[in-house]
């Protein structure tokens, strides 16, 4: 239970957000959190004033991020606060578009975020513990909040800064009920010179607010539809207190090859509508949904279907703000619910930003992936296959490479411990591809000669960011058997693809299996645009060196969003990286394809 007479205690002595009984005082005055939440990691810095503006049209007085530890240190110990990763910039940001900031530093953080925003490395040793109170995961996490929390203590409200309250972990019951780990962090937090509102949130079930609470600290509850119920429940487990939603999911997100999920703007605003009545708290997740870029798309998985499913490039979320700044109709209808509880500003909202015409190009060069190996990594020796974190690879693609003597009987080749396919191939020919949601599959490998010069290349999608099988090492953990002999002596070569200037391009048709494409785009004056791959399978594409994300023919997203930061006046290179089969040209487009 919630220790509301210590909270409101300290409300009397602190400046910032504090509570008093069922409410919040911001600075001693009552407040209502109407907050949306953004990640500064979707949405490229120069756009971050675009949407935080639109977000201040939208009504909100806050904006609630994540911290995503992996892509501030991707590698152990390269810890990067610039650009794109200058969470200071982005609060002081927040702040100059009239908007307070609420930290969710994780640092688990789900999100449909790479490993939930775990660093890979972590994933050394797949073993490790997560997500408690074991000294091996609790070092590195306080190794990593004592470069975090000094940067935000001095933007905190009770320094007179914007940022007004922490989350403390992220829905842990939902995973956990080691109360000596939600302690810990909340200890480590307060080290750090946080002293501003702690909360904890969490989905609205009993054994979900047992397990994920602090007992002295505020608690929140998470959920989509009627408040009613979750709000009760909340009640029954807290109170007295502020009652806050701290994620009301007002869309969804999608799986590769599952439909795209939307949801009724009218239905949506309506429940906002019955929160903001009871005098609720509300945090819309998303209010600005964004892009899973590069390679920081996560995955779920499916314990009843057995299934890994991995999360799509677009992160718009079907938010009431889109990928590209997009003011919804979902956008409207929350504005007028808004509108009649709190002011909303006035005057004219901002206009759809400017789009790129519509053009089509043939790319007019290649580079075969597996014949361009050598520009692209150092490979290691290995008896038997090891997955890409125990070589320090955070993200990318990996190759494997042996020799298997013959000649022998033609035999099934088999990987145990796959993530996530891995493309066959024989003396440069491709077999087959495997698949980890096709644990039994096989590709028949004939070995006719005195040897076969045997590759795998695996593809991956993103770590796995919610439930027990957090650990989600890619590449391959265990075997490969060709029949029922393991094979030994691997040349293992880690592809992040960060660099693709070492890249030989030649005119002309590719060779057969997975080549880059390159293609070269005319435009005028830089603005967003989409690009659909139309015939293509499956791959990942690059504009001006920049990682889109990943595409793939099964959908649902259909096109890649390419914002106006990433696009020069003149010429643009696209490389494409298509694994299978690739289609005959590239289209920019000036409208989104979600499926
Ligand atoms: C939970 C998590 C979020 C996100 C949503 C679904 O609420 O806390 O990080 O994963 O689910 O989008």
């Amino acid at each position: 239970m919630v220790g509301t007479n210590q909270v409101v205690a300290q409300a009397q002595q602190r400046s910032g957000l504090t509570v008093r009984g069922d409410e919040f005082l911001l600075d001693g005055e009552p407040f209502r959190i109407l907050a949306g939440e953004m990640h500064y990691f979707r949405t490229h810095p120069d756009h971050w004033r675009n949407r935080l503006d639109r977000m201040r049209a939208l009504g909100l007085n806050s904006v609630d991020t994540y911290v995503a530890w992996n892509f501030h240190e991707p590698r152990r110990g390269a810890i990067d606060f610039t650009g794109w990763r200058d969470i200071v910039r982005f609060v002081e940001t927040a702040a100059e578009a009239g908007l307070k900031v609420v930290v969710r530093p994780g640092p688990y953080i789900c999100a449909e975020w790479d490993f939930g925003g775990l660093p890979a490395w972590l994933l050394a040793d797949p073993d490790l513990p997560l997500r408690c109170d074991e000294p091996a995961y609790r070092d590195l996490v306080d190794e990593w909040f004592g470069e975090l929390l000094p940067r935000l203590a001095p933007l905190q409200a009770t320094r007179g800064g914007p940022v007004i309250a922490f989350q403390v972990e992220n829905e842990y019951g939902s995973y956990g009920n080691d109360q000596a780990h939600l302690d810990h962090l909340r200890n480590t937090m307060r080290g750090n010179g946080i002293d501003s509102l702690l909360f904890c949130s969490n989905g609205p079930s009993e054994w979900m607010l047992r397990g994920g609470n602090l007992p002295d600290e505020l608690a929140t509850v998470n959920f989509s539809g009627d408040p009613a119920e979750p709000f009760a429940a909340l009640r029954r487990y807290q109170p007295e207190g502020p009652l806050w939603c701290t994620e009301f999911w007002d869309g969804w997100f999608d799986h590769w090859g599952e439909p795209h999920n939307t949801t009724d703007p009218v239905e949506t605003a309506a429940d906002v509508e019955k929160m903001l009545a009871a005098g609720a708290s509300v945090s819309l997740y998303m209010a600005v949904g964004g892009t899973n870029f590069g390679w920081w798309a996560g995955a779920n998985y499916d314990d009843a279907k057995a299934t890994y499913q991995p999360t799509i490039t677009s992160y718009d979320y079907d938010a009431p703000i889109g990928e590209a700044g997009e003011l919804t109709a979902k956008f409207h209808r929350i504005r007028e619910v808004i509108a009649r509880h709190e002011p909303v500003p006035d005057g004219p909202l901002p206009p759809l930003p400017p789009r790129l015409p519509a053009q089509r190009v043939k790319p007019d060069a290649t580079a075969g992936l597996l014949e361009s190996l050598d520009a692209l990594g150092e490979p290691v020796h290995r008896s038997a296959p090891v997955h890409m974190e125990a070589l320090g690879q955070p993200y990318g693609l990996i190759h494997y490479r042996t020799r298997v003597q013959g000649p022998r009987e033609t035999a099934g080749l088999r990987v145990r411990g796959l993530a996530d396919r891995a493309l066959v191939f024989a003396d440069g020919e491709p077999l087959g591809t495997l698949d980890r949601n096709d644990p039994q599959g096989s590709v028949e490998v004939p070995v006719p000669r005195e040897s076969v010069l045997l590759d795998l290349l695996v593809d991956t999608g993103g770590r796995i960011n919610f439930g027990q099988r957090l650990n989600d090492p890619k590449g391959i953990t265990d075997r490969v058997l060709h029949g029922s002999q393991a094979l030994f002596g691997w040349e293992i070569r880690p592809l992040p693809l960060d660099d693709l200037s070492g890249l030989r391009f030649r005119p002309g048709a590719a060779p057969a299996g997975p080549a880059f494409h390159r293609a070269t785009l005319r435009i005028g004056e830089p603005a967003d645009g989409f690009l659909a791959l139309p015939g293509w399978e499956k791959g990942m594409v690059w504009l001006n060196g920049f990682l889109l994300g990943r595409y793939w023919s099964i959908g649902p997203q259909r096109t890649l969003y390419a914002p106006s930061p990433l696009w020069r006046k003149g010429e643009n290179e696209l490389v494409v990286l298509e694994l299978h089969r690739p289609g005959g040209s590239v289209e920019l487009r000036p409208e989104p394809d979600l499926g």
